[in-house]
């Protein structure tokens, strides 16, 4: 049995509830939780507002290249303990969600060089284990390594339902039509880039959270955790 601190690598389609889930692991082993689309989604938002894409959603590639080394993207933990993601040190969490960016957000995923500028960050999350983080390439191409890798699935209507409600909670306007075509659009683009596609690595154990609740899940993996790695998540934490 393996003792020590891990990294567990969480992949799969959008919405698929890996961010919800990720946060709770980590609180409950005392673990790092780090998310990857968020740095992708800061990206998109710097290429946005600084005129790097067009009303057409043309992409200045050759530009975008030459600044992206000297954009500072980190978490910061807010007053209510949430990890909220700072560009050049404004915090930027709340425009980072919105319609805008998730309709670019894959775009700019597909870039070889954005992903080299946020795989290096992720990879120094890393150093020292003890970390959850989710994404769509964490267990094949960022943490090939990663002690434990879970690839999320869940219908697409389930998935739908979900983010629209999130978005309708934060008050935004987006149908539930257009949040369903959003999601499948960027599992398209996702699934099908040239570099470090979207898809499930071969030791990846799945997880289908269509009807669990968030005990469920924890369930389910403290079945893994504990026997493997000597490890239980504690859930809920106070
Ligand atoms: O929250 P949701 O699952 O909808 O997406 P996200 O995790 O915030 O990721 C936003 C987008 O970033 C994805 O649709 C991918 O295009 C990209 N992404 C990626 O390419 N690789 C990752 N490791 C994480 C996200």
């Amino acid at each position: 049995m393996a003792s020590g601190k891990i990294i567990i690598a969480i992949d799969g389609y959008s919405s698929t509830g890996k961010s919800s889930f990720a946060k709770i692991v980590a609180k409950g082993l005392g673990y790092i939780y780090a998310d990857s689309g968020a740095l992708y989604r800061a990206v998109t938002y710097f290429a946005y507002t600084n005129g790097f894409i067009d009303e057409k959603g043309e992409i200045d590639k050759e530009n975008l290249a030459k600044v992206l080394p000297k954009v500072e993207i980190t978490f910061r933990t807010n007053k209510k303990g949430d990890s909220v993601t700072c560009l050049n040190g404004s915090n930027i969490e709340k425009y980072i969600r919105t319609s805008t960016v998730s309709s670019r957000v894959s775009q700019i995923a597909e870039i070889p060089f954005v992903r080299d500028f946020v795989n290096v960050m992720l990879r120094r999350m890393g150093q020292d284990k003890g970390l959850v983080m989710d994404g769509r390439d964490i267990g094949t191409a960022v943490f090939p390594n990663a002690e434990l890798k879970i690839f999320m699935t869940a219908s697409d209507q389930v998935r739908a339902m979900r983010r629209f409600k999130e978005l309708q909670e934060k008050g935004e306007k987006d149908t539930f039509e257009s949040v369903l075509e959003n999601l499948k659009q960027r599992d398209y683009i996702d699934s099908h880039r040239e570099k470090d596609p979207l898809t499930r690595a071969k030791d990846a154990i799945e997880l289908d959270n269509s009807s669990m609740s968030f005990a469920d899940e924890v369930e389910w993996l403290n079945n893994i955790l504990l026997p493997n790695f000597n490890l239980k998540v504690e859930y809920p934490v106070e």
